[in-house]
């Protein structure tokens, strides 16, 4: 259970908001780069923590993110024309370039001063895994895109898709670090030997985000000491998740506004092109991935349809909901909750543990953000790490052994 006030700090990600400006401290998905692949191509709109804009490649290649209201009298600039180096708004021919720049204005007198004093806004975008990133926080505290190793693969080694959900960012992103759901929601659909009710929860604080640990108490072998099977699953700050799975995963909830999330969904491998069995298991809408209505990020099994529950399905024993799709079971509940979710009414249990200490963690967060400490995550190498799961003796607690376990450099060289 949280307080309203409690709530709204962490869910409300405006300009303004304290989750919004420590959001804006880091490089956030913005569109997929084959969405605006061709120079003078298409323009198109985006909407992140609740500004609206505009995606286009100039005629150079380069990537512009800008206001989607044109500076002159509003007009919309996804309508504008993409021409030699800017987008040229097509009610009057005012025209910016991708920092945002007056570069034409040909509605004026010649000798006008306005081209001058006349400015988009414009946010810096860098392209890294497939993905077009953008940076909307003070320019002064830009950090250096991190090392996140999905990104930093070759694109035949990783596949990314995203859909929309109907929902606060936070209840999403609750929702990937909630180990408790598995075994019910998601039951018939993924494998159950990794599925039971944790008995043990473990959220480590780390200078990336951090690590919920999941255990499982495992039966004591002869005289051996009692081992815990321990899920580790990292969280980068401010949004992102690393899968403890084979390929690896990722997932970004990205907040489009208080009310909507963009999920990127990953699957990837470090060390090799994924192969056609992992591409069909990805492609398998059974899979975090969705099929979304061509052209759009909605998934086709949605609200709108009740997520094409099958009452059958339900009933047969084979799937727990009767929802076809991980994605599509996560979509349906946490949506189910509204847009944001009430915390003022939650009755919470053992099993909530982590979903605890997890806003606990955000909340001191943003009170260190608010008080002008450095976030955790801005330096890029923090990022080098990875999700793992692993047998370990009772008596070591988690949060000694962690930090090795989920770091790249020194699980790649054991
Ligand atoms: S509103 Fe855009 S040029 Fe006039
Ligand atoms: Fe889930």
């Amino acid at each position: 259970m949280l307080s309203q006030e409690d709530n709204d700090l962490l869910t409300r990600v405006g300009a303004g908001t304290p989750m919004g400006a420590l959001m804006r401290r880091y490089w956030i998905p913005a569109v997929f780069t084959h969405q605006i692949e061709k120079p003078d191509g298409p323009p198109v709109r985006v909407r992140l923590l609740g500004e609206n804009l505009v995606a286009f490649r100039d005629t150079q290649g380069r990537v512009g993110l800008i206001d989607e209201r044109c500076p002159h009298r509003t007009a919309s600039m996804f309508y504008g024309r993409n021409e030699d180096c800017g987008l040229r708004c097509v009610y009057h021919g005012w025209k910016f370039d991708i920092e945002g720049k007056c570069v034409d204005l040909p509605s004026e007198p010649p000798g006008s001063t306005l081209q001058r004093k006349v400015s988009i806004k414009a946010y810096p975008c860098l392209e890294r895994g497939g993905v077009v990133w953008t940076y909307m926080g003070p320019a002064e505290s830009r950090p250096e895109f991190p090392e996140l190793e999905w990104t930093m693969v070759p694109p035949s080694h990783r596949y990314v898709t995203r859909h929309i959900q109907e929902c606060n960012w936070l209840q999403a992103f609750e929702g990937g670090f909630d180990t408790s759901h598995l075994a019910f929601l998601h039951g018939g659909t993924i494998d159950m030997s990794v599925s039971s009710v944790p008995s043990r929860y473990e959220v480590v604080p780390t200078d990336f985000g951090f690590v919920a640990g999941t255990g499982r108490d495992l039966p004591k072998q002869g005289s051996n000491e009692a081992e815990v099977f321990w899920s580790a699953n990292v969280m980068l700050m401010p949004f992102h998740k690393i899968i403890a799975s084979e390929p690896a995963g990722a997932h970004v909830w990205v907040p489009v506004d208080d009310h909507h999330t963009m999920l990127y969904s990953v699957d990837f491998s470090p060390d090799h092109p994924l192969t056609e069995v992992e591409l069909k298991m990805s492609k398998d809408y059974h899979s975090i991935h969705t099929e979304n209505i061509p052209g759009t990020d909605t998934a086709i099994a949605n609200k709108s349809n009740e997520y094409m529950l099958d009452r059958d399905l339900q009933t047969s024993g084979k799937s727990y909901t009767g929802m076809r799709g991980l994605g599509i079971q996560d979509c349906a509940v946490q949506e189910s909750m509204g847009y944001v979710a009430d915390r003022t009414i939650e009755h919470l249990g053992v099993s909530d543990t982590a979903i605890i200490k997890i806003r606990r963690l955000l909340l001191q967060s943003l009170k260190d953000h608010t008080a002008g400490k450095t976030p955790p995550g801005l330096d890029p190498r923090s990022y080098r790490v990875r999700s793992a799961r692993f047998k370990a003796p009772e008596g070591i607690a988690f949060a000694d052994q962690v930090g090795a376990r989920v770091a790249i450099d020194k699980a790649a060289a054991e």
